[in-house]
Order: structure tokens, then C-alpha cells, then sequence
């Protein structure tokens, strides 16, 4: 089987480096020339564990991944053309801007020349594939194209990994021969019995709103309770691990911290609310995750001004939005470092990968190359992003080089009880 995928952002290169891997000539395309040239020459333009190696083997060994600027000319090499441009939030507005996606469609109308199944791999609104299937119609005759959704579940920083062993595959279909065909493609993931899940293209659109919002509500509720745990003095820890053993609730999304952010949630649950609105329904619970989410990082905030000194230094450790990832869009960490330092505060920063990134954005932070340095003479260490690194730092000598011993644990790695026998003062979140 032969594969054309449209847009070379992440979701786009981790599907054609994994599709290569189980065997499937690739080609990924995408309009920027730079990056296309960067692809080509082996060098992955973000972070991501596996990539590269998947990447430069494929590329160069296998010789089955390949890059292009130009659809025109790989569309007609293939069976299944996958579309996997952005849909970011629009500006001012809560819903996805499919602008993007609407260019590809049409850009495919133009080029298909036998028969071809075009794959909503984006994550796009109720209605959307059936939309590329009009556009497409206009020019192409029926019988040389079908549509289907296949919302794609990866979570940035073990994506490889959520590719190649999934919880389940969705296909979202309104006819036999595009399910056979997509059955097919995901075959090699059958030895390791992955549900494929078959259903009609309206319900794979939203079962991908449905998950990242309800995964975005379990968040908010953990993190509401953790608000309660700090008053009465409960610690949240215990609370959602006795929670998650309950195989009703689960134990995955219920860490309290600062908030999610990333690309996907925030973005997905204003659009999934968007929709609803569109089609007159009120989903009211999402609505409160996402204002719940919003006001967290102000409340945050507030307690790191009430236990600091006005003006004072302070150390951000961890700067991505999450851990194994330079990915810094909707970042916590950065939201409250900038809102501090807009506050007064002189704010010092490392993060292992995320730090380019971050210069690129012109906040007014001081970085340094280690998590040590950052914390030389700080008045208080926040812990932003849970990466490996800061679980294992040494916290005795580090409160030699300090102004003074504090710890806001936002993302509670560390023992409360062990930090304070140290010395500190600890903040952690819900407990
Ligand atoms: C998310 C979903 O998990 C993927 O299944 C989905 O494919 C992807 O969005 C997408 O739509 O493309 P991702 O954004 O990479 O993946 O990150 P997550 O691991 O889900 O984390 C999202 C945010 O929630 C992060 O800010 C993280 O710190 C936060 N989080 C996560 C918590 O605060 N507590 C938790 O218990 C878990």
C-alpha cells in the first residue's frame, strides 16, 4: 500500500515515520520548503523520543519514508491520502479554523486520477469529512474516491509508542469497501490485538472531542478537589490514587497540578464546545472545565505572590507544556512565570528541552544551562513540568546556593515531609 500524507506537522511526520515502520512506502508532504529540506536531510524539527532514529532509518536505510512540497505530484502514487494539516482555535473565536483543511481537500479534487481513499486524520468538527467529501465531488466521480475519519490519539512525548501499540483504532465509515481498505492499512497492529473500532463518520468525529474533553474534565475535577485537600488539609495524592483503584474511574488524568495545556486540550475543548453551540446543545460540564482551567493559573499565582518576597528572584523549573517535549504552546509553566514577572518578579528558567523554544518568544526571563544554576540565589524554586531530571535533584546542596529554602511543587514529585526535614518550606498542590 502506497501513502501520501498532507501536512508535515507533528501528527503528521510521527503517522508517515510509523506507517514506514510497518512496512508502507510514505510519502509526507508539506508546503514549507525549510522544513521539507530539514526532513530531508534527517533532522526532526521538534523533539520527540524515537523520532529521529525512525526518521534517518526510513529515510535513508529503508528508503520507504520520503518528503515532498508538492501533492501533485505524489497524490497519484496513492491508495490512501492522509490529511493531517492543523485546525488551530481561530482568532477571537473558540472554533477550529479549517482553513487549512479546506485547502488540502481542494488541492486533492485536483489530483486524483484512480481511486483513492482520502483519511481525516485532523482533528476536526462533526461534519467536516462529509464537507471534503462535497468539495471533492465537485471534480472527482464518486466511484474514484471515498472518505473516512481516523482520529488519531497520540500524546506528545510517547507518540511513537501510542502509535505502535494504541488502545484502540477508530474508523469512522459510511461504506464496506473504505472500512476493508482501512482494516488493511492497521492490519500489522492486529498481532497485537488492537481494537479497531468501526463506526459512522460523525461518531469518529466526535469520539476524538469526546475523549480529549473528558480527559480534560478529569483533570479539572482532580485539581478542583486538590483546592479543597490544601483548606481542610487532605492530600489529593491519596485521594485520587484510592480514587483511581476503582476500575469505574481509572487512574490515568487524575494528577492535580497547574492545569492542562499542550496544543490539543485547550483548543479541542473550546471547540467541541463551539460545535454544540452550533447545533443548539449546552455542554454545560465542558464549559466549567474549560473556565475551571482558565482561572487556575491566577489562582496559582496568588499563592506563590502570598508566600514570596514582592519583587523578589524566582526559579522556573520546566518550561514545555508537559514532560518529553519541547512543545511550549498553552504552557503553564510559561503562563505563570510571565504573569509573576509582570507582577515584579525577576524570573530565572531551565528546561531541558524546551528552552530555544522559549527564547524565540521574547518573554523577559533569565535562562541558564542547568537546573542548578537557575536556582542560584533564587528566593523560591517553582516546580513547573515534571521532568525526570528534577525528581532527582539534589535539593541539600542546591539549598546552599539558594536566598531561601522554598518549594512550590506544582507537580507534587517531590515528598512533602522529606523536603521539609531539609529545611524547606513546600507548597505543593492539594496536600
Ligand atoms: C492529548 C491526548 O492525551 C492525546 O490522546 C491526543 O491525541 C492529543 O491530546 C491530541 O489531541 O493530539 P497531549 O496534548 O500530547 O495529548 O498531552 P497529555 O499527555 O494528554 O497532557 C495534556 C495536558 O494535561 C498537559 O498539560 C499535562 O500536564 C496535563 N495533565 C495530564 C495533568 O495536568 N494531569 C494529568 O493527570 C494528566
Amino acid at each position: 500500500m502506497k501513502l501520501v500524507i498532507v501536512g508535515s506537522g507533528y501528527v503528521g511526520l510521527v503517522t508517515g515515520a510509523c506507517f514506514s515502520e510497518f512496512g508502507y512506502k510514505t510519502i509526507c508532504v508539506d508546503k514549507d520548503q525549510d522544513r521539507i529540506n530539514q526532513l530531508n536531510s534527517g533532522v526532526c524539527p521538534f523533539y520527540e523520543p524515537g523520532m529521529e532514529d525512525l526518521l534517518k532509518k526510513h529515510l535513508k536505510n529503508t528508503k520507504l519514508l520520503s518528503f515532498s512540497t508538492s501533492l501533485s505530484e505524489s497524490i497519484h502514487k496513492a491508495d490512501i491520502v492522509f490529511i493531517t494539516v492543523g485546525t488551530p482555535s481561530r482568532r477571537l473565536e473558540d472554533d477550529a479554523d479549517l482553513k487549512y483543511v479546506w485547502a488540502v481537500a481542494e488541492e486533492i479534487s485536483h489530483n486524483i486520477k484512480k481511486y483513492c481513499l482520502v483519511v481525516t486524520k485532523s482533528t476536526v468538527p462533526v461534519g467536516t469529512s462529509n464537507e471534503i467529501k462535497r468539495i471533492i465531488e465537485k471534480t472527482v466521480p464518486k466511484e474514484n474516491f471515498d472518505v473516512v475519519s481516523n482520529p488519531e490519539f497520540l500524546r506528545e512525548g510517547s507518540a511513537i509508542n501510542d502509535f505502535m501499540r494504541p488502545d484502540r483504532v477508530v474508523i469512522g465509515t459510511d461504506n464496506k469497501k473504505s472500512e476493508n481498505i482501512m482494516r488493511e492499512l492497521y492490519r500489522p497492529l492486529y498481532l497485537r490485538e488492537t481494537p479497531i473500532f468501526v463506526t459512522s463518520i460523525e461518531s469518529s468525529e466526535i469520539i476524538k472531542y469526546a475523549s480529549n474533553s473528558f480527559l480534560a474534565t478529569k483533570i479539572s475535577f482532580i485539581n478542583e478537589v486538590s483546592d479543597l485537600c490544601e483548606v481542610v488539609g487532605a492530600n489529593v495524592q491519596d485521594v485520587s490514587d484510592a480514587m483511581g483503584i476503582d476500575q469505574r474511574i481509572g487512574p490515568k488524568f487524575l494528577n492535580a497540578g497547574p492545569g492542562y495545556g499542550g496544543s490539543c486540550f485547550p483548543k479541542d475543548v473550546k471547540a467541541f464546545i463551539s460545535t454544540a453551540k452550533k447545533f443548539d446543545t449546552n455542554l454545560s460540564i465542558i464549559n466549567a472545565v474549560h473556565e475551571s482551567n482558565k482561572k487556575r493559573v491566577i489562582k496559582i499565582v496568588d499563592k506563590i505572590e502570598k508566600n514570596t518576597k514582592k519583587n523578589s528572584s524566582l526559579t522556573m523549573l520546566g518550561l514545555s507544556f508537559k514532560p518529553n517535549t519541547d512543545d511550549i504552546r498553552e504552557s503553564t509553566s510559561i503562563k505563570i512565570a510571565n504573569l509573576l514577572n509582570e507582577k515584579g518578579y525577576q524570573i530565572k528558567c531551565y528546561d531541558p528541552e524546551a528552552m530555544e523554544n522559549v527564547k524565540n518568544e521574547k518573554y523577559n526571563f533569565h535562562f541558564y544551562n542547568t537546573a542548578i544554576e537557575a536556582c542560584r540565589d533564587t528566593n523560591a524554586i517553582i516546580i513547573g513540568t515534571e521532568w525526570n531530571e528534577f525528581r532527582a535533584l539534589n535539593l541539600i546542596d542546591i539549598g546552599k546556593i539558594v536566598n531561601e529554602k522554598i518549594i512550590f511543587d506544582l507537580r507534587n514529585i517531590y515528598n512533602k515531609d522529606e523536603v521539609i526535614k531539609i529545611g524547606y518550606k513546600y507548597y505543593g498542590t492539594g496536600k
